[in-house]
């Protein structure tokens, strides 16, 4: 048996102890801001903490052997010295995206991500605390009846209405980068936040921990992504506008000069998106554990038809 620490209480952080209570016999705890008395009803133990108090970290980390971070900048920074100081074996970084290696250099997407990789990767040698990156490429909530921000998920993003990323299924409109600057077609591989609780949780056990795990349900070419969605709408086709990364550019550049920060940090994503960033290869993670991801079709047609 494990004693976890799931440091925030997003619904990322709510789907890994969902998880961790119905699948393991692991013991686990939240770490939190807030007393956050919703969770506590749910019968899971919130801890407060205060990210900016060495101490107080690490007093509630003692005894601790995992920690999943879903917090980021600052507080994951201290978080990290913490676990390390008081010998936490592993610890996961908030990432749950694309691979780390496809950001570009000073990101306006990082939020202390790079940053947080380096000192995890100077504490595995000097201090022998494993982690690893969870990348699962674009989350399927991002296409849910009221977007991630009805799950509690992606406040950090902003990109997290309903019809801010890629597509507006309830409009029937579609905003595609359809290839890249090497004028190939763009893909993406995405997962359910909930089978990526599901996939971390089953990884938690696994002998031998690689820095980089890398797990989906589905990839996809941007166009099959918005058809799937045409389909279960109905519908030949969306309102469909092409970019290209240069218009993305443009318009971000527009978007600058008149201030308008939603529709930036909205075309910093497609950006993002256009270069490759959610896309990967091998997905090694599918084949270590017993985890069977819902596809995009099946998860898009589920959570649409109940929300009819
Ligand atoms: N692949 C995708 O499409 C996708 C989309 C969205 C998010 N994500 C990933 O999912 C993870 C969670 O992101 P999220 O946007 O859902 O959650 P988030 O807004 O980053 O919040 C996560 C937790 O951080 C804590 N927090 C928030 N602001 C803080 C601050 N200023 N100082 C200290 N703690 C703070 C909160 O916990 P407390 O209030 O309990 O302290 C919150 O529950 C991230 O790794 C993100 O990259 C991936």
């Amino acid at each position: 048996m494990l004693k976890i620490a799931i440091a925030g209480t997003s619904g990322l952080a709510q789907y890994m102890g969902h998880y961790l209570e119905t699948q393991t016999s692991h013991q686990f705890i939240f770490l939190s801001r807030n007393p956050n008395p919703g969770l506590s009803a749910k019968g899971w133990q919130v801890i407060q903490v205060n990210y900016t108090d060495a101490k107080d970290l690490h007093y509630k980390l003692t005894g601790i052997d995992i920690v999943i971070s879903t917090v980021q900048g600052q507080a994951q920074l201290a978080l990290i010295d913490a676990a390390a100081h008081v010998h936490v074996r592993r610890f996961i970084p908030a990432e749950f995206e694309g691979l780390p290696t496809l950001r570009p250099q000073s990101d306006i997407l990082d939020r202390g991500k790079t940053a947080a990789l380096t000192r995890l990767a100077h504490y595995r040698t000097y201090s022998g605390m494993e982690y690893a990156v969870f990348a699962c490429g674009v989350f399927y909530e991002r296409f849910a009846p009221g977007g991630m921000a009805a799950l509690q998920l992606g406040q950090s993003i902003y990109v997290n209405n309903e019809g801010d990323y890629l597509m507006d299924i309830r409009r029937m409109a579609a905003q595609i980068p359809y290839f890249d600057l090497a004028g190939l077609e763009v893909r993406i591989c995405l997962t359910s936040a909930q089978d990526v609780a599901r996939f971390v949780v089953a990884a938690l056990e696994l002998p031998e921990w690689p820095t980089e795990f890398t797990m989906r349900g589905d990839r996809m070419t941007l166009g099959d992504v918005v058809g799937v969605a045409e389909n279960m709408m109905g519908i030949h086709q969306f309102h469909r506008v092409g970019h290209s990364v240069e218009s993305l550019q443009h318009s971000l550049e527009y978007a600058k000069s008149i201030g308008n920060m939603p529709e930036q940090w909205r075309l910093y994503q497609l950006l993002a998106t256009a270069t490759g960033r959610y896309d990967f290869d091998e997905a090694n993670l599918n084949a270590m554990v017993d985890v069977q991801p819902v596809s995009f079709r099946d998860w898009l047609y589920t959570v649409w038809s109940r929300s009819a």
